[in-house]
């Protein structure tokens, strides 16, 4: 057991630190406040190699490790979650689904794309009638007489960077018959013909993170931008969300800690009954709360993320750690950022400081990739193997 990081890792997490304070920190309140896109800074995060952290260099990522991504994760969205979103999205769902599953061309053309930050990617899952229940979708995908291409009509609800993606991953139906076995998983591209986008989703947090309905008409799909075979959608979709699930479970400690360090300088600033409330016991007890859970849930995120690197050389799986991930790290997000407004008395309430926008980004965290009560159900089916 050793807790070192190696060289690149720390360089990484350097690099993305440096990076966040310097240039995502100072703009984060007034994209949350606007509810824009925050453009400019995700395309200089591409440039930095933050968009496709563990895609290989020879598909224009940066080569580097699971720990090295969920590192880099967790200082993004310390300075906004937003960003960690829309970055979470580009490096987890998109590429990651690909790099698995992907033939060389798509890798070549989509991973390329979307790990530079010359164009922004999607994952397209959840449906109107259908959250939780993903394998319950309505959408359909029918190859044509010819066998060329696939005709999609599907509605896709709550996709994050729907308005401005160019490329997403799209889950439909091949055999509705089949349930979970009829899914097929497909390359969309926003450029074609039958691709609509819906109106903006006004959100309570991580508002400078695009989210909107999609929705395609008689959309044509090429068989050579199928994903995977006939059928082995689902099984995508749930491989590329155990390894989202890291992804979310670090954004949701880098919420938690910038929130446990603007608790510290507040608590050490303010003063009550002429003296700093850090001084309080009950102040200083919420602190060591804080403090701990949020170590655990690290600890937590980084086993995850240590465990996907060893069952990428083994081929198991490794559902277990990113769910536990992010169930702790999400609830733990909460709790902290909850306690963070609380130590910050009046001011925990006001838009003057970031507090209150932390508490409102760590909800997304317990809700979105997988509830969780989702994650709870998932962690003792695994587990304990019952259903
Ligand atoms: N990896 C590989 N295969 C898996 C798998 C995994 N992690 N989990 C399940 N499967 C396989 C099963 O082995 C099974 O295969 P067989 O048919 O060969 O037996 C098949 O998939 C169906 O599995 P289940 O019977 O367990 O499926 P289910 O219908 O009971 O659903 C579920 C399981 C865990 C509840 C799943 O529906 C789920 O995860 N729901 C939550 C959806 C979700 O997380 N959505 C996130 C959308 S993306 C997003 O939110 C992005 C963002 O915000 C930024
Ligand atoms: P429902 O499934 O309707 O659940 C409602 C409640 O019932 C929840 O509390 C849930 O936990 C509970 N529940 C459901 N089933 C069970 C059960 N079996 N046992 C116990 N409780 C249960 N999806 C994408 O595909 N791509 C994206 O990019 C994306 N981005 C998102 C961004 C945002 C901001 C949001 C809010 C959502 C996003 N989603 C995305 C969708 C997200 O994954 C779903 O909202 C989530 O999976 C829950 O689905 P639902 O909203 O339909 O809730």
């Amino acid at each position: 057991m050793d807790f070192q990081l190696t060289d690149e890792q720390q360089m990484i997490q350097a690099a993305a630190r440096d990076f966040a304070r310097d240039e995502i920190a100072p703009i984060a309140h007034e994209f949350d406040a606007s509810g824009e896109f925050p453009l400019e800074t995700i395309q200089r995060m591409g440039e930095l190699g933050l968009m496709g952290i563990e895609v290989p260099e020879s598909y224009g990522g940066s080569g580097l490790d699971t720990i090295g991504y969920t590192l880099a994760m967790m200082e993004v969205s310390a300075a906004d979650a937003a960003h960690g979103t829309i970055m979470s999205v580009n490096n987890s769902l998109f590429c990651n689904g690909i790099l698995k599953h992907g033939t060389e061309d798509q890798k070549q053309k989509y991973v390329r794309a979307i790990a530079t930050g010359d164009e922004i990617g999607a994952y397209a899952l959840t449906e109107p009638a259908s959250g939780s229940d993903a394998a319950n979708m309505k959408s359909r995908a029918v190859l044509s007489d010819d066998g060329s291409h696939y005709v999609i009509n599907a509605r896709k609800s709550w996709i994050t960077s729907g308005p401005v993606a160019r490329y997403l991953v799209l889950f439909a139906m091949t055999d509705p018959e089949a349930g979970a076995r009829g899914v097929s998983a497909f390359i969309i591209d926003a450029e074609k013909e039958g691709f609509h986008r819906g109106k903006l989703e006004p959100k309570l947090g991580i508002r400078a993170s695009a989210t909107c309905e999609i929705e395609l008409t008689d959309y044509k799909c090429p068989v050579e931008d199928r994903l995977g075979d006939e059928g082995q959608g689902f099984k995508i979709a749930m491989g590329v969300l155990d390894a989202g699930r890291i992804g979310i479970a670090a954004q949701a400690v880098g919420i938690a800690q910038a929130a446990y360090e603007a608790s510290v300088e507040y608590a050490k600033e303010r003063k009550a009954f002429g003296q700093e409330i850090g001084t309080f016991q009950m102040i200083q007890a919420k602190l060591a709360d804080m403090k701990t859970r949020l170590e655990a849930a690290r600890l937590l995120t980084l086993k995850a993320a240590w465990a996907k690197m060893k069952a990428m050389e083994t081929g198991s799986r490794f559902t277990l750690d990113g769910s536990m991930a992010k169930l702790f790290a999400s609830e733990a997000a909460m709790w902290i950022t909850h306690q963070a407004v609380q130590i910050h008395g009046g001011m925990g309430y006001s838009k003057e400081m970031p507090v209150e926008r932390y508490f409102r980004d760590a909800k997304i965290t317990e809700i979105y990739e997988g509830t969780s009560e989702i994650q709870r159900m998932v962690i003792a089916r695994t587990e304990t193997g019952l259903r």
